[in-house]
């Protein structure tokens, strides 16, 4: 295994350790979480543990209910204990942006619905500001191209993600325009220029939002609380 997946697979581990019997546990997306999901679905038959999932893509519901873990649509649950999930960049803030597996629309949503978030990341996602990986935005089709037309003019470079030569259709049917800007000096105005757009279903930018991040190294794990 290389580096990356052993500090993936060590924050992961350290992450199925915050599970207890009878919680409702928010399920991110990504191969840190697939990690997760591994180790957890293990401890579970280990300690005859029993939980209840609330996925965020349609990715992660197969392979957890492959796994055997039991899963629930948000709207039947009261509240989500425990949220899991992956990140693509995180700062000391513990800030950070998510969407390099286009889940993050369902991904903030499951977040705003649990008690607790954690993140789990490699060590290499840890950066003093966020900005070098891609910040995506969740669009409606309808309009999109006049959308890409006035960001580019507001100087937000944005290229469409694109899947076999084709425009990427996310879980809930819109299309994903990724912002390269390499760093971002101001990430709550940003965010509250792209929250204020019509035709931006949700950003990428995660504020304020991680309760707790594991960081995944190669010998074990570190913490920001
Ligand atoms: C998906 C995400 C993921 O959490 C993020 O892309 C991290 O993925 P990985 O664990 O594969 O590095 O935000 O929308």
């Amino acid at each position: 295994m290389d580096n990356i997946s052993l500090e993936k697979q060590h924050a992961a581990i350290a992450a199925t350790l915050l599970i207890k019997n009878g919680m409702t546990v928010g399920l991110g997306t990504g191969s840190t979480v697939t990690f997760f999901l591994n180790a957890l679905a293990k401890r579970m038959r280990r300690e005859n543990l029993s939980i209840t999932g609330v996925t965020t893509s349609f990715k992660t519901e197969i392979i957890a209910q492959n796994l055997g873990i039991k899963i629930v649509d948000i709207d039947d649950v009261a509240t989500i204990d425990l949220t899991i999930d992956g990140a693509d960049e995180v700062d000391y803030d513990m800030n950070g942006i998510k969407g390099g597996g286009a889940a993050f629309l369902m991904e903030k949503i499951v977040a705003n619905n649990s008690k607790r978030i954690v993140w789990i990341v490699d060590s290499q996602k840890v950066h003093l500001k966020l900005g070098l990986m891609p910040l995506p935005l969740e669009v409606v089709p309808f309009g999109s191209g006049k959308l890409m037309t006035e960001l580019t003019k507001q100087h937000l470079y944005p290229t469409w993600r694109k899947k076999d030569g084709k425009l990427l259709v996310t879980d809930m049917g819109h299309y994903i325009v990724d912002l390269s800007l390499k760093t971002i000096d101001q990430p709550y105005e940003l965010a509250r220029y792209l929250d204020g757009k019509i035709g931006i279903v949700e950003h990428g930018l995660f504020l304020d939002i991680a309760d707790e991040i594991i960081i995944g190294t190669t010998t074990g794990v570190e913490y920001l609380f």
